[in-house]
Formats: structure tokens, sequence, C-alpha cells
């Protein structure tokens, strides 16, 4: 007999291939009614592969109670409530490291397209204005800046070492200091003084929720640059909002919204803004990379044996 575990929503095509081959799989997105649903399969299903930002709250726990493990597509797992599965004893994984690459590289195309301008300069081209009005107005080097890196982890350090490719300088906020070459401020305000270009990787749920307020925002200041690749809600997102129509900070790059997909659409209108729509990992490569990591997870647990990356 196969395992019986509940998808939440439908994910990368070649992971879901495989978890409907190898498990009795329940589509949650696509139950007319989620409750009867939950309470169909609450005797049977022992796993959850978790994809998007559906919450996964004790409520929901509850509802399965014979639930042993979820296994989520990505890193952060901030839609998963880790206190309510703890206490259950539920085991949690994610998806760490194999995406750190593609995520870093996103950063610092954030980071080259929010200084540089490149898609605002192609929009100039393909509008007829080169001919029309003349050259597009001069840009900001990433040579000399400073780069702050708020949450030097993983990707952190990824990100870190593609700046300092750049001749950018590097510095961090984290909640304890590392043993790293980068000079370290107290706190994101500070950081976001010392630097030209603040870079949030932080993990998001609530620890981290509008990390990056109105005060962090002014200490970046009007010649300063936000770029964000952690979550929505780490950043006041009205207030940033705000800053970028007031010009009080220079520009953001943004991949990451507080309530996804839906963006404000005042963001779309902003010159100073370079928007992604969250596809910092959303590589063929590393989306199989992911999808083989949350799959393996849950076949060793199914098997009796340690999982790979339980964060609980
Ligand atoms: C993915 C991510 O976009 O890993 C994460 O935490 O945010 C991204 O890699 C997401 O998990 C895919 O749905």
């Amino acid at each position: 007999m196969k395992p019986e575990i509940i998808i939440t929503a439908k994910g990368h095509a070649g992971t879901m291939a495989t978890l409907q081959s190898e498990f009795a799989t329940h589509l949650l997105s696509e139950a007319p009614d989620r409750d009867a649903f939950l309470k169909k399969h609450s005797g049977t299903v022992r796993g959850l592969a978790t994809f998007g930002p559906l919450a996964i709250d004790g409520k929901l726990m509850d509802a399965l109670p014979k639930l042993e493990i979820i296994s989520n597509f990505g890193v952060g797992v901030d839609a998963i409530n880790l206190d309510d599965a703890k206490k259950r004893r539920i085991i949690v994984t994610n998806t760490p490291d194999v995406l750190n690459e593609c995520v870093a590289d996103t950063a610092i195309a954030l980071v080259l397209n929010t200084l540089r301008k490149f898609p605002q300069s192609e929009r100039h081209l393909r509008a007829g204005h080169w001919v029309a009005r003349g050259a597009y107005p001069l840009t900001t080097s990433l040579g000399g800046k400073t780069l702050g890196v708020l949450g030097l982890g993983r990707i952190g350090e990824a990100v870190a070492k593609r700046a300092a490719a750049c001749g950018m300088k590097i510095r961090y906020h984290n909640r304890n200091k590392k043993d790293v070459p980068y000079p370290y401020d107290p706190d994101p305000a500070a950081l976001a003084k010392n630097s030209d270009v603040l870079m949030v990787v932080t993990p998001g749920g609530s620890e981290t929720a509008r990390l990056v307020n109105e005060k962090v925002l002014q200490a970046l200041g009007p010649d300063g640059y936000l770029v964000n690749i952690a979550r929505g809600s780490v950043v006041d997102e009205p207030v940033l909002l705000r800053y970028l129509q007031e010009k009080k900070i220079a520009g953001a790059g943004l991949d990451v919204y507080a309530d996804e997909p839906r963006v404000p659409p005042e963001f779309f209108t902003l010159d100073n803004a370079v928007i992604f729509p969250h596809v910092a990992s959303a590589t063929v490569e590393t989306r199989k990379a992911m999808g083989e990591l949350q799959v393996e997870n849950l076949r060793r647990h199914f098997a009796g044996k340690p999982v790979l990356t339980r964060v609980v």
C-alpha cells in the first residue's frame, strides 16, 4: 500500500508526477469543500506535500490526526506553524541549499537592474525614445558601493560573494554576529544607514514581520536602494510604496510581496522600482532539485529512515 498524502496545491510538474506515482495523493486546492475534504481523508493521510503560501496551522493539523510529516517545496517554511507541528510531533522538512545559487543570481540581477535601470532603458529603446529623445539618462555604478545584507545565511553569503565580484563592499546584520570577514551592524537601521543597497535575505514569519519599517527606510535615505528576495512580510509594503513615490529612497528591486500574487498596482507605474514575480528559484534545474529533495524526505520518512532536511 502506498502511503497516503495530501498535496496542498498544484506545484512543479515533474515533482507532482513523482508524488502521484509514489504515493496515494489527494489534491487539496481542487477540493470544492475544504472541511469535507479533510474529514474524508482524516483517517488515512500521513503526509502533506506543501506548495505555495497556504497557511498550515494547528487547526489543519488537528483535522488530520494521522499526520506524521509536512514536506515543503521551498526553503521558507513561514506558511507552516512550526510550534503547532512540534507540539504534535509532526516532522517538517524544507528544501535548503539546492536553490542558493539561483536565488543569489536573482538577488544580484535585482541589484544590477535597480541601480543600472536596465529594464527601464530597454523600455526607452522599445518605445522609440532613443531616436526621438536621445540616449537614456545616466544611472548608478555598483563598484565601490556598499551592500548591506540583512540576514547573512547561506543565501546571503552567496549574494555577498557575487556583490564582491562586482566591486561592492559588504556589511551585514544578523541576530547574532558571525565569524565572517564583513563588518557587523547592531540593528537593521544601522545597517541601512551604512549601506547604499539594503539586501533583505531573512526568513519570513512573525519574528521578522516588518523588520524593514519606516525607521529603516529613513536610515537608507534618498540615495539608498532596497532589494527584497526574502518575503514580502519582512518589509512594511505601504511605507515602501510611499517612500518610492515620494523619492525618499532612490529605488527598489523586489521579487516578493506581502500578498502574492496580488501586487499593489501602484508598483507597476513606478520608474524607480524593478519588480519580478517571485522568480528567484524559478529555473528548470533548481525547481527539479527542490522537488527531488521534497520527495526524498517523504520517501525516507515512510521507509523508516531519517529525513534529509528537517526543520522541526
Ligand atoms: C519558491 C521560495 O518560489 O524556497 C522558497 O522559500 O520562496 C521559492 O524558492 C517557492 O517555494 C515555490 O513555490
